[in-house]
């Protein structure tokens, strides 16, 4: 890209902008982080595409069918901006973006702007670009600068519960997984920039934080003090800030379970009792194909461990099933790992073939027919253990941080420390607060209960 270019001018004209995100919650991040560095451009939050003078479709490449979803989304779009006259904006970011920029640009030629996610900071130049040269822009190259030095440090508000990203990108190199390639290798902020970021957070009103990463557990930076820090480390200065009331970090990986981290669990009650520790597979056959460089047993040890440390946590994980190789008898170690640990939740899926990851051209790729027997049995089997833990949190005092109104009228939402959804007859005003609740009913998905009284008045 030109240098020396000129910004399409300020907020003189308002403009709106749609922006549309899938995948994890790294993209509902980066989402916020584009429409902020845009916001002194003019650009306003408009939360349909129709009549928008720029969309950005912010896209996952985890699973299969990613890019026809793109293409069809696309041709949707197209159609607005064709009733606009050809004046709104197309922009393409996210992870189909990186592993698919020019084949975008080939078969949506009415697309403006493809970016990878390495590259939101330069939006500006790019939307000035994209105006003045009226043909397409794409950056997707990894480049040499961090973004996050580039991004502006004005945030609109993210509300009671926050996402903050201290980590991104993957050195793991798993069999099955695209991450590494199209989020580049494992790049660490800077703890006092993570600091600053979440005080301002605090000040915005967020009493919840979730620090983010592909593989937030390794994250290591540059301590407020100048020496390493681990992520242990970084919660334990997370806790003292002022005003902050709940800490999550997602996502991790089982090898970069620290003794500092899990020292963490025990010594920070705000550091919340709830885990998402993708194990994908039981199977140590499987899990070492997988490159995941652990055991089944492994696992279950640190599960063990970290129960030790924080005796109320609760675990979340991730499966994929018939990765290639996969036997029956490998899914029986993934079923009766599941028995073993037992999940409050869980996310399981087919394994999907993706272009370019080891995997893809694998042996012993497994039939859809088989893939499709083990994910209802794996997931029949999740489901009764959801079950069992929301049931057994009826009758139980929980603290519930709460975020806003509920669908219902007269009644709030929020979420419990194992982030189960709970709605509590209440005003709206409750918003900002953490308070117990008395659960009375669990519901497949949320739990219902009742406010405690008497603290409530204290
Ligand atoms: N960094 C995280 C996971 C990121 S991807 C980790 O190490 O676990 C989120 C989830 O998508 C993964 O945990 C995995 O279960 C699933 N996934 C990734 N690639 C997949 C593929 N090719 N097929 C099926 N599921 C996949
Ligand atoms: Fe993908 Fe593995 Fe990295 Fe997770 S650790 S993002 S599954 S390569
Ligand atoms: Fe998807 Fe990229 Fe996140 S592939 S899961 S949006 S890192």
């Amino acid at each position: 890209m030109t240098s020396g270019t000129t910004l399409p001018s300020g907020p003189a004209g308002r403009k709106r902008l749609h922006v549309i995100t899938w995948g994890c919650q790294m993209n509902v991040y980066d989402s916020g982080r584009m429409s902020d560095v845009l916001a002194p451009l003019g650009y306003a939050p408009a939360d349909t595409p129709d009549g928008a003078d720029m969309v950005i479709l912010n896209t996952c490449h985890i699973r299969d069918k990613a890019a026809e979803k793109v293409f069809s989304e696309l041709g949707r779009l197209r159609r607005l901006k064709d009733a606009s006259g050809g004046r709104m904006i197309l922009a393409v970011a996210g992870c189909v973006a990186q592993a698919e920029g020019k084949e975008i640009l080939a078969r949506a030629p009415y697309v403006d702007i493809v970016l990878g996610p390495q590259t939101y900071h330069r939006l500006p130049e790019m939307v000035a670009q994209a105006a003045r040269a009226g043909g397409a822009v794409i950056e997707t190259e990894f480049p040499a600068e961090d973004k996050f030095d580039h991004l502006p440090e004005q945030s609109a508000p993210q509300g009671v519960t926050a996402f903050l990203t201290v980590q991104e990108g993957c050195d793991k190199f798993c069999s099955f997984c695209v991450v590494p390639y199209t989020r580049g290798a494992e790049q660490s902020r800077s703890a006092p920039t993570i600091l600053a970021e979440a005080r301002r957070l605090i000040a915005q009103g967020s009493r919840e934080i979730t620090l983010l990463g592909q593989n937030v557990n390794a994250w290591h930076g540059a301590g407020t003090d100048g020496a390493a820090w681990g992520l242990g480390r970084l919660l334990r200065a997370m806790a003292e800030l002022p005003g902050l009331g709940r800490l999550r970090y997602a996502t991790s990986h089982p090898r970069d379970m620290d003794d500092d981290l899990i020292a963490a669990h025990r010594d920070l009650p705000m550091l919340m009792p709830f885990l998402h520790l993708p194990v994908q597979s039981g199977s140590d056959r499987i899990l070492a194909a997988m490159n995941r460089k652990h055991t089944g047993d492994d696992y279950r040890r640190l599960a063990d461990r970290l129960r030790a440390a924080r005796p109320d946590i609760a675990f979340s994980s991730d499966f994929i099933v018939g990765h290639p190789g996969e036997t029956e008898k490998d899914f029986e170690a993934t079923m009766a790992l599941v028995r073993d640990v037992g999940f409050a939740q869980a996310y399981s899926f087919k394994y999907s073939q993706r272009p370019g990851t080891p995997a893809a051209g694998a042996p012993g790729q497994v039939a859809e027919a088989e893939k499709d027997r083990r994910l209802q049995a794996l997931q029949a089997l999740l489901r009764d253990q959801q079950t069992r833990f929301n049931a057994a949190c009826v009758g139980r005092e929980m603290n519930v941080l709460f975020t806003g109104p509920a669908r219902h009228p007269g009644q709030v939402a929020g979420r419990s420390q194992y982030l189960q959804p709970v709605h509590v007859l209440g005003v709206p005003s409750l918003a900002g607060r953490d308070l117990p609740v008395r659960i009375d009913a669990a519901l497949p998905n949320s739990l219902s209960g009742t406010l405690v009284q008497e603290r409530l008045s204290a």
